[in-house]
């Protein structure tokens, strides 16, 4: 049985520290990429079908909008099962306090029963928010272990953490 990390990450201008910066990889995908480095786990990035703006105010408007309609965006591909899978990571950043609506789209199609899920979340200050008790509901039939919380602007600091994590 192998691992999973199914996870939603934008590149683009974002907020670190109270300073706009673009990033070429997004923070979540750092730790996605750590997480493959040390279980070889298959990594699978859900991708909206149209994507949101580089642009960091056009992108957070949008967003909201999204959570309060508790929006499906359309994604470019779904992943089909979790066959083959037992331990599935969930990796996101905290969007208004929960997952991007695309990641609700893609875990909705998911069968979760008897999977271990590990979810992390990139965040600048709110960490996990009520992502948690969406992920339960998500998730039916999984076992969700303890998250990871990682302020975004120290992601290339942790990948010790991460490996500890892992492990736990
Ligand atoms: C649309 C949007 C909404 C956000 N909402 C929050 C929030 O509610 N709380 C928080 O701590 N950070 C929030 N952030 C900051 C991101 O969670 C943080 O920068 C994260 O590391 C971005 O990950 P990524 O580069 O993988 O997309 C938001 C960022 C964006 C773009």
């Amino acid at each position: 049985m192998s691992d999973i990390v199914i996870y939603f990450s934008r590149a683009g201008e974002n907020y670190f520290g109270g300073e706009l910066k673009n990033i070429e990889k997004g923070n979540t995908e750092v730790i996605a990429e750590f997480i493959q480095e040390f279980t070889g786990a298959d990594l699978f990035k859900v991708e909206p079908e149209v994507e949101y703006p580089e642009d960091y105010m056009e992108c957070i408007e949008i967003a909201k909008k999204e959570e309060q309609m508790n929006s499906r965006p359309k994604i470019k591909e779904s992943l089909e099962g979790l066959e083959g899978y037992d331990t599935v990571y969930i990796g996101f950043p905290n969007w208004w306090g929960t997952l991007p609506m695309p990641m609700f789209t893609q875990l909705e199609q998911l069968d979760f029963t008897g999977k271990v899920v590990k979810p992390f979340v990139t965040h600048e200050g709110s960490g996990f928010g009520k992502s948690i008790k969406d992920l339960s509901k998500l998730c039916v039939g999984a076992d969700i272990k303890k998250g990871l919380s990682i302020p975004g602007s120290e992601v290339y600091n942790v990948k010790d953490t991460v490996g500890l994590w892992i492990e736990e």
